[in-house]
């Protein structure tokens, strides 16, 4: 057996007889940042609205996800967040009414299990300075990259032990792309296991430990981010537009 925090096997997820995962295997072990790139499309939200278990539609949903060796496959979204798991989702992360303070404080914090760490408020301006300086300002006030923040520090006050984040760089400045990718590696580094679905295949390479690429649903590459940056199916299709 392996030792991974996150273990997919046989994993499929259809909509409407449309397979749009089907991935054989899949593992992230704590400490590790594991970078899921694909075209859009490719299945890369499903995969991690399924390991949530959560979903925009109503998808048929097979297959084995094991977390610290518990079988998750058929728990409640609830539940695995308990467990462990956390998302933060593409899109709308933040209450646009309340203060970034209140965002942070409304947090549902579950207890504390072996090897989970809970984030406290002090612990996410700490991380995110600039959330600290616009502590006041409403939600709907902040900017892309502010609001993206806020989103990792909510799902980083629940407690994750594993971390999914879908496309937490889409529409943010290159600066701030490299900053927020940069403080994931560093909460890797402390032991937090992440799974990034990243559009900027050249930005998650600079900070991710491995590599996956989903094409329809499936995972056709994959290997440590060194190798997989010289991979001429890589390159080609996703770095030589920006080379
Ligand atoms: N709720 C839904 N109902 C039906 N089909 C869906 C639904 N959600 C996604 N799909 C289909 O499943 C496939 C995978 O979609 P998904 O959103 O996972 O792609 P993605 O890799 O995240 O793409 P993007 O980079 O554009 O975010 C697509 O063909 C999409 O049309
Ligand atoms: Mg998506």
């Amino acid at each position: 057996m392996s030792g991974a925090l996150l273990q997919v096997r046989d994993l499929q997820v259809d909509y409407a007889g449309n397979r749009a995962v089907d991935v054989r295997t899949l593992s992230v072990s704590r400490g590790e940042m594991v970078g899921v790139v694909g075209a859009n499309g490719a299945g890369k939200s499903t995969l991690v609205n399924a390991l949530i278990g959560w979903s925009r539609g109503d998808p048929v949903v097979r297959g084995e996800v094991e977390l610290a060796g518990q079988p998750i496959a058929t728990w409640s979204s609830h539940e695995r967040v308990r467990a462990g798991l956390a998302l933060v989702p593409e899109g709308r992360l933040v209450f646009g009414r309340m203060t970034v303070e209140d965002n942070l404080t409304t947090t549902f914090v579950p207890r504390a299990t072996a090897g989970q760490r809970i984030y406290s408020r002090d612990d996410i301006f700490e991380l995110f300075p600039r959330l600290l300086e616009r502590r006041q300002h409403l939600g709907s006030q902040l900017s892309g990259g502010e609001r993206q923040m806020l989103g990792i520090g909510r799902a980083l006050m629940m407690g994750p032990q594993l971390l999914l984040l879908d496309e937490p760089s889409i529409g943010l400045a290159p600066m701030l792309v490299s900053q927020v990718l940069q403080t994931l590696r560093k909460l890797a580094a402390s032991g937090l296991a992440i799974l990034l679905v990243e559009q900027n295949v050249r930005a998650a390479l600079e900070v991710v430990d491995r590599l996956v690429l989903l094409e329809r649903g499936r995972v056709v590459l994959e290997g440590p981010a060194a190798q997989m940056g010289s991979d001429p199916r890589i390159a080609q299709a996703y770095l030589g537009a920006h080379a």
